[in-house]
């Protein structure tokens, strides 16, 4: 059932005339519509046709994971609205004091929630707070911040410098000094041949270390399970290897769960598999599940504390403000957000669900040659699509796209990477919401089965 207005022909109108869309080349809208979604209930959605979706994309990109039209959620933020919608950010709300107990009871080790608006600006912030401890203990020399190849951090230019996807950031250089790109860790796609690549590949951090001066180095920023580079799992010992660098150089581990956090890989937390002790963790996409606008940095006590150690210097503080991290409509969502994911037990659910989508998926794989590997963790998973699994030479993008195409053509959104690594958008994805049922894991994966039959045969 939905309530899709029969003729929107003037809002088609008014979007093609007015809109610029993300991501995407506006040339084909001069002859077709732009797509205007309208309504979602539970895992679907609606466009302006009427047509009715299974979204298997968690509103494209990996945010909607409780699903769509949860009225406790709009009710919890209408009456928040009501009773105080915002003040600046340097005084506290009800809720903003509310959901930062909450995130940080589930974040053993983390006290300190920073609100913000998205997880660009949220992982600004982690860099900002390296870059001051660097003045504050290091006269300023140990500033650099590491991040890695394939791994993407957001939109501004400060986070495309920390970006490892070269066609994101092709042609906004130049870029903000003092990034440093470390090597990938797909094995599927590894550099070298060796029986222990998780270690492997964690030593080429160290490497990069000590070519840079150890004393320069301030700040590791890594993805959990990398999201738009791939669907990358980091393989077996990798994490406790970056751990023990870290310690050893005394560098800060900033943790980006902007995709993973909040419940996308089946614990609140894709760090959390991994036993890694964080100093920065950001998030935005599930926090509020695309509800209201909201992004959190999560730090220490500690690193709190070398920010209020000398009240009588007045430069001795985080400077910082985030205009709309004051609005009150980010955490009232989160709070709702956060008590649906505990009482439906939806993380339980993510990883009985993703254990069932990446069977399906490895299924699908013993059927048609051009799945190449399958990796994931809970709802978060990937297919890489190759021309000939000898070489893993990959397919022709547009052919990803046209598998993407076709099962939006059977009503099933499913997403692929893009404008991400050249020649490398070729990992069809899959993220649905948390609520996802046995039943719509095998219909996304039903209709991949029939649009890769059509596509490549
Ligand atoms: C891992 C990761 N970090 C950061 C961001 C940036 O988040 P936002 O678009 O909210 O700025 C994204 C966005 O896709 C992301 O995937």
């Amino acid at each position: 059932m939905t309530t899709v207005p029969n003729d929107i022909t003037d809002v088609i109108e008014a979007d093609r005339r007015n809109v610029w869309h993300h991501l995407i080349q506006h040339k084909p809208f001069e002859s077709i519509d732009p797509r205007v979604m309208v309504e979602g209930k539970g895992m679907r959605v609606w466009d302006a046709t009427g047509k009715e979706h299974l979204d298997a994309v968690s509103g494209g990109v990996w945010t909607v994971n409780v699903g769509y039209g949860r009225e406790r959620i709009a009710n919890a933020v209408r009456d928040q609205l009501l009773q105080m919608p915002y003040f600046a950010g340097s005084a506290g709300s009800i809720p903003g004091a509310r959901f930062a107990e909450k995130l940080t009871e589930r974040m053993p080790g983390m006290s300190r929630v920073y609100y913000c608006n998205s997880g660009s600006e949220a992982n600004e912030k982690a860099f900002k707070m390296v870059r001051q401890i660097a003045h504050k203990k290091y006269g300023g020399k140990k500033h650099k911040i590491l991040f890695r190849e394939r791994d993407y951090h957001g939109t501004t230019i400060t986070c495309l410098s920390a970006g490892g996807q070269p066609e994101r950031n092709a042609q906004y250089g130049p870029y903000t000094p003092g990034f440093v790109e470390v090597p990938h860790c797909l094995e599927y796609r590894a550099q070298v041949e060796t029986g222990n690549y998780g270690e492997w590949a964690a030593n080429q951090i160290e490497e990069v270390i000590l070519r840079e001066g150890p004393d320069t180095v301030g700040g590791l920023c890594l993805e959990p399970v990398t999201a738009g580079g791939g669907v990358i799992v980091p393989p077996a010992g990798y994490w406790e290897r970056v751990q023990e660098i870290c310690a050893k150089y005394d560098i800060l581990l900033h943790i980006d769960e902007v995709v993973c956090g909040v419940g996308r890989t089946g614990t609140w937390f894709g760090y959390q598999h991994f036993g890694i002790k964080p100093d920065f963790v950001t998030m935005a996409k599930g926090v509020a599940s695309g509800y209201a606008a909201i992004a959190c940095m999560v730090t220490t006590e500690e690193v709190f504390e070398m920010f209020k150690d000398d009240a009588s210097d007045p430069m001795n503080y985080f400077r910082d403000i985030s205009t709309f991290g004051g609005c009150t409509a980010g955490p009232a969502a989160a709070l709702e957000n956060l008590a649906i994911i505990e009482e439906e037990d939806l993380l339980a659910n993510t990883t009985a669900m993703g254990a069932r989508m990446v069977e399906n998926l490895n299924a699908l794989m013993e059927k048609h040659r051009v799945i190449g590997d399958v990796r994931g963790m809970g709802l978060f998973c990937g297919a890489e699509l190759v021309a000939d699994r000898a070489t893993k030479e990959p397919v022709d993008e547009k052919k990803v796209q046209a598998v993407v195409g076709d099962c939006m053509a059977q009503g099933v959104v499913i997403g692929a990477t893009n404008r991400s690594l050249p020649g490398l958008n070729n990992t069809l994805c899959f993220s649905p919401a948390l609520i996802s049922t046995a039943d719509d894991i095998d219909e996304i994966t039903t209709a991949v089965d029939k649009a890769l039959t059509k596509v490549f045969s």
